[in-house]
């Protein structure tokens, strides 16, 4: 099932999904294109609405012939991919939607700049521009002395090297916002908090630009959030304890950060949550005990923190868990055996931290494990696993730079998982001290996700709203 995508990297998976999402609301958005358009005489375009539209298309399209080529972009049979249109009550067409970047959508010039006149649209409900703003430097700006279009659900602005500045707090004027979608662009300085003010927000990303600051505690304000992500920023100071408010968040992403302090006890209101990554930032402290309260948890990515404690029993008790990463993060103790009662883990990453003792006889009854890496730690003794265990997991079980750990030679003909056979000459000569290179803590790493489906359910859930 979802193990054929345990692989993916986490910007193609971002890309996959985004795609997901592009793609259905653009088949929702054609369902409701109505073609008896076709009968209402005169049906144009307020002129005012049209000449925004034109210039739209100046600031931003390869194809500058278009206000010749398309005098009436949302008449029927005129109508040119990447803009939606839809009849108003005054019998104009209006525009719902604009989709620039993604071919077959137009694709920008190299000059374009962000078009502000974008929020002067009276009925747009989505903006959708990717690949975009590559090569002349441009902000997200907002039209002086204008409202702002407040039907406005949806504006993703992503994957644009050239959009850079600040988030202007300006974007609080837009009241109707639901999925906000801001990542990887050059954005930086704050997240301003008039953000947490748009009250409708289901969706909130703002990952991969150059965010600065603390997490403001205002973000308890979007009660209605489903899914919060800030990863690969520069987000300092802690994790505010504000975020236990967001009571039906599902999917909460602060990977990439530089966040301190230890996770807040407010988490385990959190209890609709699905999937929780905090890898590679300065987190330290005790694990809260409330964490047995997420009882709907399935992700929990913490790799690559300064932890230098014992592993929490916690996750033991969290039965839904399918993936449980802690990697490099100097744990040591040994390895709690109830964590073999997580019967639906599929991928367990423990490598380069400091653990002790054996193996947990359990892990052998892990029936949907296929991600297994226990590497670079001081584990010792008979290793639990069956060959039919070692031959389901295969090159996904890692037991290397263990120096006392051994395979059961019953169990060990025609399998590779970087150790020898108990008894074996060759593992006399293969104890040897870790290298430095090898401690843990080696900063930074990608990491590898099984998100798709999680997405994709998220998804669902935004689009049946
Ligand atoms: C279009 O609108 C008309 C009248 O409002 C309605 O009868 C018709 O079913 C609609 N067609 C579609 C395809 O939605
Ligand atoms: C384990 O996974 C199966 C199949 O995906 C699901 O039906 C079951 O409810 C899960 N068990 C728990 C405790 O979540
Ligand atoms: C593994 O599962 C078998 C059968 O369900 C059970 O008898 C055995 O006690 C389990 N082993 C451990 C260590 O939990
Ligand atoms: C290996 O262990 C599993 C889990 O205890 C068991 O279900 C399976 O039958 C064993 N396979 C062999 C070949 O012993
Ligand atoms: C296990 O972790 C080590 C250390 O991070 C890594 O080099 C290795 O590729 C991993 N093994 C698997 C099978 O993922
Ligand atoms: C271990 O090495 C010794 C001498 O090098 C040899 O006599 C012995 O047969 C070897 N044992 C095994 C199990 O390979």
């Amino acid at each position: 099932m979802c193990c054929s995508f345990s692989c993916f990297s986490l910007p193609l998976l971002q890309l996959l999904i985004s795609f997901l999402l592009i793609s259905s609301v653009s088949t929702n958005q054609n369902a409701r294109k109505n073609h008896t358009d076709k009968n209402l005489f005169p049906s144009n375009m307020n002129p005012l609405e049209l000449e925004t539209l034109f210039k739209i298309m100046e600031s931003m399209s390869s194809d500058q012939n278009w206000r010749m080529s398309h005098p009436n972009p949302c008449n029927p049979g005129s109508s040119w991919l990447g803009i939606e249109c839809k009849t108003g009550i005054d019998n104009h067409f209006h525009v719902t939607r604009l989709d620039f970047g993604t071919p077959p959508n137009p694709t920008c010039k190299n000059t374009a700049t962000f078009p502000s006149e974008i929020f002067e649209l009276p009925n747009l409900e989505s903006i959708f521009i990717f690949q975009c703003f590559t090569h002349t430097s441009t902000a997200i700006s907002f039209p002086e002395n204008k409202i702002s279009s407040s039907s406005l659900q949806q504006l993703s602005l992503r994957s644009n090297p050239a959009l850079v500045g600040s988030i202007p707090p300006h974007i609080s004027s837009l009241k109707s916002l639901q999925i906000l979608t801001l990542s990887q662009n050059r954005l930086t300085d704050q997240i301003p908090v008039e953000i947490f003010s748009l009250n409708s927000l289901l969706h909130l990303d703002l990952s991969y630009n150059m965010l600065t600051g603390m997490i403001p505690f205002q973000i308890g304000n979007l009660r209605g959030l489903l899914g919060l992500d800030l990863s690969y920023n520069r987000l300092t100071g802690p994790i505010p304890a504000a975020i236990g408010q967001l009571l039906v968040l599902q999917k909460l992403d602060f990977s990439s950060n530089s966040l301190t302090g230890s996770i807040p006890d407010s988490i385990k209101q959190l209890n609709s949550l699905i999937f929780l990554a905090l890898s590679n930032n300065k987190l330290g402290g005790r694990f809260p005990s409330g964490l047995t309260d997420l009882q709907n948890l399935q992700y929990f990515i913490m790799d690559d923190n300064p932890m230098f404690r014992q592993l929490p029993l916690e996750f033991g008790h969290l039965r839904k868990l399918q993936e449980l990463r802690l990697a490099n993060s100097g744990y040591s103790g040994t390895i709690p055996p109830i964590y073999s009662q997580l019967a639906n883990l599929s991928a367990l990453s423990l490598q380069n931290n400091r653990l002790t003792g054996e193996i947990p006889t359990g892990f052998g009854n892990l029936s949907h494990i296929y991600h297994l890496n226990l590497s670079r730690n001081f584990l010792f003794g008979v290793v639990p696993f069956n060959s039919s265990f070692l031959k389901r997991l295969g090159r996904n079980l890692d037991l290397s730079s263990n120096p006392g750990l051994c395979l059961s030679p019953s169990e060990a003909f025609g399998v590779n998982v970087g150790i020898d056979v108990c008894g074996s000459n060759k593992t006399a000569s293969s104890i040897r001290p870790l290298k430095k290179s090898d401690a843990p803590f080696q900063g930074p790493k990608p990491f590898i996700l099984t998100i798709f489906w999680v997405f994709l359910a998220l998804h669902q859930i935004l689009f049946s709203v």
